[in-house]
């Protein structure tokens, strides 16, 4: 007889992300630009920092995340007891779900929405409902809320939402809530909200603060650049984030990670000129998308939904033979689209001259 996982696990298709073997050592040649990182490393502060880093790895880190949380909470004008942190947004998104899903508990998320929370929900045990969204690729909240049943326990969002770049802004997040019943717990997903430009957007603190049943979630491995030391953090309600402070494995949180994370979180100058960048060129790669005759979603993010068309996967194929890797999104119901992380201006250039080796 064999040992069984639970049904859950059993049913489950892992995570595939962007290959990490295609390192930048070959930078020359080879265009990363399919896993939404910062093409322009991480700031300088968080490389002393890390030099500078005693070497005494013999030694616990702290299981309270203090200093780290003390500074997310000096920046974003939060409580630091508000702040719950996790080894990556997706760490969070799993704690959340294990915290909260009994086994047949739905949760809703977005047709197109991050592959993670599906993945996160069978592993508890829940049952992962997608969502059709309007034709423009926002969520359609008529049809979220048509969706609630006696069972549904979480609804996440990610605002923007990967891989499609949109955003919600804040009334609307607001008019939703307002209508969902309140024993459901609103997941607000801002993985991309140091890139937002829009005026009418908030990433999720003012909602947390007006409802005790929203956590909006962050990470570093975006805008500050640090994907590879897996950092994130969760903000909510002392009920939420005492709750999910239960499930966090009490050292989820290396030393290189928490030092670095604190000193990156004061460094907003560095936040600010990504931004800068990634909409600068964001609307200059849209624009050549389109001169040269293709449509591509509307983003708010550090990425571009492209829509290619029948011929997707060739033109993928095409862009990896000339080493210019960016993302298949066949696993989120888009065969016929690319997504394209907003690389430098120079990456950019390259995806573009390879674009036009295609023969038609
Ligand atoms: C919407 C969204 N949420 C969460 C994550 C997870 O980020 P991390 O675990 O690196 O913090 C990602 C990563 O791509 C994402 O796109």
């Amino acid at each position: 007889m064999s040992v069984e996982p639970n049904p859950g696990i059993v049913a489950l298709s892992p995570y595939v992300g962007g290959d990490a073997t295609l390192a930048a050592d070959d930078a020359l040649t080879l265009v990363r630009m399919m896993s939404n990182e910062n093409p322009y490393g991480c700031s300088e502060a968080v490389k002393h920092a890390f030099r500078d880093m005693s070497s005494h790895f013999e030694v616990y880190p702290s299981s309270s995340h203090g200093p780290l949380r003390q500074a997310i909470g000096e920046v974003h004008g939060l409580s630091p007891d508000r702040i719950v942190c996790g080894n990556g947004s997706d760490n969070l998104i799993h704690m959340i779900a294990q915290a909260y899903l009994q086994p047949g508990d739905e949760v809703l998320y977005t047709k197109h929405g991050f592959l993670v929370y599906p993945i996160a929900t069978q592993a508890s045990g829940g049952v992962p409902i997608p969502v059709e969204e309007t034709a423009d690729f926002h969520p359609d909240f008529h049809a979220l809320l048509k969706s609630v049943t006696p069972k549904t326990k979480i609804v996440f969002l990610a605002n923007p939402n990967n891989p499609t770049g949109t955003y919600t802004s804040y009334a609307d997040l607001l008019a939703f809530r307002e209508k969902l019943r309140s024993d459901i717990l609103l997941v607000v997903d801002s993985a991309y909200a140091e890139y937002v430009e829009a005026a009418d957007y908030d990433a999720g603190v003012r909602l947390a603060d007006a409802f005790d049943n929203v956590v909006m979630i962050r990470t570093f491995s975006k805008a500050y650049g640090l994907a590879g030391l897996r950092l994130g953090w969760g903000y909510a309600a002392p009920d939420i984030v005492q709750t999910l402070e239960k499930t966090r494995e009490p050292f989820n949180l290396n030393i290189v990670a928490q030092v670095c994370g604190e000193v990156a979180v004061r460094d907003q100058a560095f936040v600010t000129l990504s931004r800068q960048n990634n909409t600068r060129v964001r609307t200059w790669l849209a624009g050549e998308l389109e001169k040269r005759g293709y449509s591509v979603v509307p983003s708010e993010a550090n990425f571009l939904l492209w829509h290619v068309g029948p011929g997707a996967k060739e033109m993928y194929d095409h862009l990896c033979h000339h080493s210019v890797y960016i993302r298949r999104v066949k696993a989120y119901h888009l065969p016929d689209h690319l997504r394209i992380t907003i690389g430098t201006q120079a990456q950019c250039q390259r995806f573009l001259d390879v674009l036009s080796l295609k023969k038609q």
